[in-house]
């Protein structure tokens, strides 16, 4: 996880630098290491408590901030807010799901303030355990490939929905999906939620995306933008990054694909099979023809050779099916 909190620094400068320093919670903290490094090297916050419920864990994580200017370390339990708490930012990185710290998470943050959550249990969220995924998120989730970013999608709208009901909203500015987790950091609002019509169903037969499975209806997922792209233009590479070269990669990526933010994306090899073409044309090919076309398109992060665009399904495949050339358009015909 250290190139994860390399981008909680780039994150936590994009979005605080030059404001009056801020003060965050981390609920699960463990020996600190995350909160300990956003208050010493973001240079945005002036205070930052961190809970541990486990005695062991939470020895080690009081040594740990002892003598840290603005550091608080407690052993408690994050599911409990501090009393008459408005953090600008609450930290959730718990093992597995997030969902037991939501509501705190939510009763603590100040209106204006941020939530940055982990989930690890993609099993549930990224479709190999359906009744869970409906019991602990009330979501449908997307099986295969595309299981991932329909779980940041799922979770992104249980906090849309966990913040309704408490008469606030959501506005992801960063949601990603990395290795074996997800992660979101989502800006909270208040009053009516401006996410009413960016969560909902996928219904196989009137979505025009990348196909996401036959066995739907998927969701309700967030399907509106993962990025706060202006936020996304400002994320820098820390000096004090843990893991450098990965970490301005995964920033460059994101820069590049929030540009095009539609939900889910396409990969070459999945569309050659889809059409019966033997070989996929190179993804520069595709994304130039796409743009010669007039559609936007971008790399993602999520995959190497996954890209995202406006254009419609339909588009996509004719685009791949004429740089395939003639012969194997033919032979993706006589096989259809
Ligand atoms: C994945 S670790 C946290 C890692 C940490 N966020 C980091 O980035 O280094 C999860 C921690 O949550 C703690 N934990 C579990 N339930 C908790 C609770 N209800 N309140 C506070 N901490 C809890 C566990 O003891 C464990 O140390």
């Amino acid at each position: 996880m250290a190139g994860d909190r390399d981008l909680d620094v780039a994150f936590a400068r994009a979005r605080w630098a030059g404001r009056p320093k801020a003060s965050g919670w981390e609920v699960a903290a463990a020996t600190g290491v995350r909160g300990l490094r956003l208050l010493n090297e973001a240079g945005v916050f002036d205070r930052f408590r961190l809970t541990e419920a486990h005695p062991e864990a939470a020895e080690v994580l009081l040594r740990n901030a002892a003598g840290i200017p603005g550091a608080t370390a407690v052993c408690a339990d994050g599911r409990v807010p501090p009393v008459s708490s408005a953090f600008d930012y609450v930290e959730v990185d718990p093992y597995g799901s997030p969902v037991p710290f939501v509501d705190a998470a939510l009763r603590a943050v100040r209106p204006g303030g941020v939530i940055g959550a982990t989930a690890t249990d993609m099993m549930v969220l990224a479709g190999a355990q359906r009744g869970a995924a409906e019991r602990r998120y009330g979501a449908r989730p997307v099986r295969g490939r595309l299981g991932p970013e329909g779980g940041v999608r799922i979770l992104l709208a249980y906090l849309a929905r966990e913040a309704r009901a408490r008469g606030l909203g959501v506005r992801p500015l960063v949601a990603y999906v990395r290795d074996h987790h997800v992660r979101a950091y989502v800006e909270v609002t208040e009053g009516g939620s401006p996410d009413a019509d960016t969560v909902g169903e996928i219904h196989p037969d009137r979505w025009d995306g990348p196909d996401v499975g036959a066995d739907g209806p998927f969701g309700p997922m967030w399907l509106g933008p993962l990025f706060d792209a202006d936020l996304v233009r400002r994320l820098a590479l820390p000096s004090t990054a843990a893991e450098p070269r990965a970490t301005a990669q995964f920033l460059d990526r994101l820069r590049e694909e929030a540009e095009v933010d539609r939900p889910f994306y396409y990969e070459g090899n999945v569309l050659a099979h889809r059409l019966a073409i033997a070989a996929p044309p190179p993804l520069a090919a595709i994304l130039g023809a796409l743009r010669r076309t007039g559609y936007r398109a971008a790399r993602t992060h999520a995959r190497p050779e996954g890209f995202r665009t406006d254009a419609p399904r339909g588009e996509v495949e004719a685009v791949v099916r004429r740089l395939a050339g003639p012969d194997q358009s033919q032979k993706a015909r006589v096989r259809a």
